[in-house]
């Protein structure tokens, strides 16, 4: 099963993108915690992308194919964040076809702005595994501390008030080419993601075996 996950920052792509893989136990590949890694770690790349992220824009296309055409194998996968325009969906065309596999389903989370404002300002992770919380929808057990390991939960460095609004903006701005394209494809499915993150994936498990491929 090869599936993507398509919304806006915030709408739950990290969150669903977890529960997809560990049900289907098919891999994630989730280009912006990539992409954090390559920051946190000081690499070339990293230096490359930081400036953009920072600043709640895009990284140019270019940069961002080869770091996913690296993660794509013939084995399943839920990949959230890739592709943001159709630029992008156009790339990620090739590279399916170079390696002779389909995609089966684009995930759309449709989400509001005031909801994405409230979950992305709420958002804490783990410095050290990466987990997600929210401050009231998903606390962790004790207070700013990793119920799987142990760390030390903070805020992400693109999560505030500003970088946000930004953030949605672009969203906005590239939205409705990319849903388009895939909805002419028939491969589209829609999901309101602004319930909780139970109802989600409920709804995007019975969307997905609506298809009868995945029952
Ligand atoms: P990326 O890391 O992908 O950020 P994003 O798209 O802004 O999405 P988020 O990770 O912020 O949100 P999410 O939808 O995963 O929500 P989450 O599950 O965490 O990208 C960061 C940057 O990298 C970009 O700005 C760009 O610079 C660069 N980049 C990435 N991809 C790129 C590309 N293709 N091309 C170019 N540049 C690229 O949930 C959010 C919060 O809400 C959490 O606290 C969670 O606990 C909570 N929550 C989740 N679901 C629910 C729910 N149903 N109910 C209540 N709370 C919920």
């Amino acid at each position: 099963m090869r599936l993507v996950l398509l919304g806006a920052p915030g709408s739950g792509k990290g969150t669903q993108a977890k529960s997809i893989s560990d049900h289907f136990k098919i891999k994630k590949i989730v280009l912006g915690d990539i992409l954090r890694e390559e920051v946190k770690k000081g690499t070339e790349l990293g230096g490359k992308v930081r400036g953009y992220m920072q600043k709640g824009l895009l990284v140019p296309d270019d940069i961002v194919a080869l770091v996913i055409k690296e993660h794509i194998d013939n084995q399943g996968f839920v990949m959230d964040g890739y592709p943001r325009n159709i630029n992008q969906a156009h790339i990620l065309d090739e590279i399916l076809q170079e390696k002779n596999i389909t995609l089966d389903r684009v995930i759309y989370l449709d989400v509001t702005q005031d909801t994405v404002m409230e979950r992305l300002l709420g958002r804490r992770v783990c410095k050290r595994c990466g987990a997600n919380y929210h401050i009231k929808n998903m606390p962790p057990k004790v207070e700013n501390v990793c119920d799987i390991c142990g760390g030390e939960l903070v805020q992400r460095e693109d999560d505030t008030y500003e970088v946000t609004k930004k953030r949605w903006e672009v969203f906005q701005k590239e939205a409705e080419a990319i849903l388009d394209y895939y909805r002419k494809k028939g491969i589209l499915i829609s999901v309101d993601a602004n319930k909780n993150a139970e109802e989600v994936f409920a709804e995007i498990l019975t969307k997905l075996d609506t298809s009868g491929e995945y029952s």
